[in-house]
């Protein structure tokens, strides 16, 4: 053969494999591309975690509609509120202005305090925010037709429309309320309150609230940049429940008293010990519950480094500097076991992985590093399905770089190890498990509550790029669409 005609085939062979790479390049880019409305039922792949394949599992033959999942339509409310979407101006202490998207005229909205067994009623209406509003209620577990997610159980709240919540105030405990239409961009603008649902026998006490949130780049408790003063007399009970509003995880501390950590998610926990010196980490969208008895001197409870600080205490006096935390606050070996509805031990019907990673690839046609779930980029992502009273343990690893709080809807999760290490201090509930770089937790929850739910990062931003994915309940189907006429959009 002649060099030259070597020297062909060469560059025909090269062409052709560099054709062939462009058309595999093409096609993955094709195939990534996020249509403009679709059912969340219809992507990714379903999986059973080893448990039957129920009939029906697509979710679109008979069933149970997810607008058949309602909280009680009848009877008179024991509490009932009504919020406002609408944008407002926020003034900071230090005279900062914040353009904002608030909750009647405010950020955070207003606290929510009912008590347990309330059928709670909140009207949501939206006055002026464009691309609608709806309510997510952050760990209480209602039924899945009042969760607020656009797209996937009720349509976004476009201005000028309402949208009526009804649930029974089932759980005792701190929880949060934020809107999840565009939910990346609206929370972080103010779209969020607290909600506390308090036992019927009330203890005494101070019980505060402190949401902490970053406007435009300044982190806030309440909506303060500056340190508030609170009087709390000698030898009162006093609750603090700290609420991260923010995507990131904000790191607390308590100054000028040993205390305890009560609640985590809304979940009591058993024969808490005195802590000293220790940071109280709160994942993004996580909510711990602070305890002590207040001591004649003064004490504050900061956003750790900051002057984003509550004082409490008998008198005007000083408040205590800062302490330098010796250690981080880990609810793994924190308290006493007590029984538990199950455990590591008991016969699972379902087990799940559920691994993130980050892969080259393309996002909505767009190409770069992304977010992976068990190695596939959204929305070709994994639907866990399950059916009514399975037993269901997911193994939750982050194989990637950064941080993911996350959260599944409409259900608590019993932490039952972390690499291996069986959880062997008080039982520990989350809604919203920090799972930190290389961590890898073992989880499980009962399948109770049937419905069509979120399981996401609740770093925001993560989501809306793709770090979402679905648990989907056999037989369950909903006629929502992301996209669609309002403009769906839950991330
Ligand atoms: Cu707090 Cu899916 O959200
Ligand atoms: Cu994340």
């Amino acid at each position: 053969m002649s060099k030259r005609l070597v020297g062909q085939i060469a560059a025909i062979s090269a062409s052709v494999v560099l054709v062939s790479l462009l058309a595999v390049i093409g096609k993955a880019w094709w195939d990534s591309r996020i249509p403009e409305t679709y059912s969340v039922m219809s992507y990714g792949a379903h999986e059973y975690g080893g448990g039957p394949e129920p009939p029906n599992h697509e979710g679109h033959g008979g069933g149970t509609d997810v607008t058949d999942l309602y909280g009680p339509s009848e009877g008179e409310p024991d509490a009932r509120f009504e919020l406002t979407a609408r944008a407002a101006e926020l003034h900071l202490s230090s005279g900062r202005i914040v353009h904002a998207l608030t909750y009647n005229g405010v950020s955070p909205g207003p606290e929510l305090r009912v008590r347990q067994g309330d059928l709670v009623e909140v009207v949501l209406r939206n006055d002026d925010v464009s691309e609608g509003v709806t309510i997510h209620w952050h760990g209480v577990d209602v039924p899945n037709a009042e969760d607020g997610v656009a797209g996937v159980t009720q349509n976004a709240v476009l201005p000028g429309r309402t949208y009526t919540y009804r649930f029974r105030a089932d759980q005792v405990g701190t929880f949060w309320y934020h809107t999840h239409q565009v939910s990346s961009q609206e929370v972080r603008r103010g779209l969020f309150g607290v909600i506390v649902i308090e036992p019927r026998d009330r203890q005494p006490g101070v019980d505060i609230a402190l949401a902490a949130h970053t406007f435009e780049g300044v982190p806030t408790l309440n909506g303060e940049e500056g340190g508030r003063r609170e009087k709390v007399p000698v030898g009162t009970p006093v609750r603090i429940r700290l609420v991260n509003t923010d995507s990131f995880e904000q790191p607390f501390t308590v100054s000028g008293t040993p205390f305890r950590v009560l609640a985590i998610d809304g979940a009591d926990l058993h024969g808490p010990g005195e802590l000293r010196k220790v940071a109280i980490p709160v994942a993004a969208g996580g909510r711990v519950d602070l305890g002590y008895v207040q001591p004649a001197n003064g004490v504050r409870v900061a956003i750790e480094g900051t002057e984003v600080a509550l004082a409490l205490g008998p008198s005007g006096g000083p408040a205590p500097g800062e302490v330098t935390p010796t250690s981080d606050f880990d609810p793994l070996t924190y308290g006493t076991q007590a029984p538990t509805p199950f455990d590591a031990s008991s016969p699972f019907d379902r087990r799940f992985e559920l691994e993130i990673t980050r892969k080259p690839g393309f996002f909505d046609g767009t190409p770069g590093l992304q977010w992976a779930i068990n190695g596939h980029i959204y929305p070709d992502v994994p639907v866990f399905v399950v059916e009514k009273g399975d037993l269901v343990e997911i193994t939750l690893t982050n194989d990637s770089n950064g941080i993911h709080p996350m959260h599944l809807h409409g259900h608590h999760l019993l932490v039952l190890s972390r690499d291996g290490q069986p959880s062997t201090g008080s039982p520990w509930w989350s809604d919203t498990l920090n799972v930190l770089k290389g961590e890898s937790y073992v989880v499980a929850f009962r399948a109770d509550n049937p419905g069509i739910w979120m399981d996401h990062c609740h770093n925001l931003k993560h989501a809306s790029q793709g770090l979402t994915m679905h648990v989907a309940y056999a037989g369950v189907s909903t006629p929502f669409l992301v996209g669609d006429e309002p403009g769906n959009r839950p991330e």
